[in-house]
């Protein structure tokens, strides 16, 4: 059984074949063009949607060995993410399955990270909680099989995500920024600055205060010392991640004394960052859990995720209909 399935929520073009339930490719194009801009600019990412789909998808096939003939069905990412962005993966998807004659399979892209925990060795035991957390989500989801998932607690304004990047932006840093203020706060002192934690009722989160924080305290060292963000890059980066993990993993400790759930996973492009990953662990060790985190490939958009998520729709024959449109916003 051959599914190839494509991805184009944000600002990455992919594709991947999966056959017999084991990922045989994945492609993914990452566009640069929105480093110049300080962050994703929606009609651009379309566009580049549309330039690399074809090359992406061919290189899919090639790499997995598998022609347009061999294929059982093709899976899109239906939401949530940008319109036009979405829009590009869904039209060709759907196009696609109407000239092979193919069932369509559409995809949740958070459910898909999370999924994305099936695609290695070793995987997660059933129930077990992720924290998701990306560019436009930070969520804390209770996982009871792969097709049924409970969100059980979210953030209540920006994503984790986008508290890295914003910062970062504050910091002169390049878009997308959370990876360099990862990559800086490696050399740095996590105590150097210290900011109060945001106190959310039950497992919600909130960054946009901490965002504010930072900001604040910026502009305040800059207006004193012109110099600051190049003199303490590393020590700014590192306490700044070192808030930002502790407000995850401050709530997911909570959710996991709350379920009495021992078998805790990551996911999503910040799931990537080293801080979180260590911290993770040593919580982990601490407590007694069985950590899950997935090679940096499946924690940032891939459409391996997207292909493992359809592997279990397709078990369940969960197909949709070519009416099937992209959704900007979707739940679970
Ligand atoms: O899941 P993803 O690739 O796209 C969305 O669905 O949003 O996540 C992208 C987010 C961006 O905010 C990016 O800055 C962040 O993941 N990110 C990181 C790291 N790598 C990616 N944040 C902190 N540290 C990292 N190493
Ligand atoms: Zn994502």
């Amino acid at each position: 059984m051959n599914i190839l399935a494509i991805e184009s929520s944000c600002d990455e073009t992919s594709a991947s074949v999966l056959s017999n339930g084991k990922i045989c490719s994945n492609v993914v194009a990452t566009q640069l063009i929105h480093t110049q801009y300080g962050g994703v600019v929606p009609e651009l990412a379309s566009r580049a949607h549309q330039q690399h789909i074809l090359p992406v998808v061919d290189k899919a096939l090639t790499d997995a060995k598998v022609t347009k003939k061999d294929l059982d069905a093709i899976a899109f990412t239906k939401g949530p993410g940008l319109l036009g962005a979405l829009l590009v993966g869904t039209s060709f998807a759907k196009s696609m399955a109407l000239g092979l004659g193919l069932p369509l399979i559409e995809i949740n892209h958070m459910q898909a990270h999370v999924l994305a925990h099936f695609i290695q060795d070793p995987k997660p035991e059933f129930p077990f909680l992720c924290l998701t957390v990306s560019g436009g989500h930070t969520q804390i989801v209770k996982v009871t099989s792969p097709l049924e998932m409970e969100v059980i607690g979210q953030t209540r304004d920006d994503a984790v995500g986008e508290a890295f990047d914003k910062t970062a932006k504050l910091l002169d840093l390049p878009y997308p920024g959370g990876p360099l203020i990862d990559k800086y706060a490696k050399t740095g002192n996590p105590l150097a600055y210290t900011f109060p934690l945001p106190e959310m009722p039950e497992l919600d989160f909130s960054f946009s205060g901490i965002k504010t924080s930072f900001m604040y305290f910026l502009q305040k060292q800059v207006r004193e010392n012109p110099n600051f963000i190049k003199e303490n890059i590393e020590d700014i980066c590192a306490s700044v991640q070192h808030t930002l993990v502790n407000i995850l993993l401050k709530k997911l400790k909570k959710a996991a004394k709350e379920t009495g759930i021992k078998e805790i996973a990551i996911a999503g492009g910040v799931s990537a960052n080293s801080g979180l990953r260590t911290s993770l662990l040593e919580l982990g060790q601490q407590l007694n859990w069985k950590v899950y985190i997935p090679d940096f490939e499946y924690c940032t958009d891939n459409a391996a995720m997207i292909a493992m998520a359809a592997h279990y729709k397709y078990l369940n024959a969960d197909f949709c209909d070519q009416t099937v449109s992209p959704m900007a916003r979707m739940e679970f």
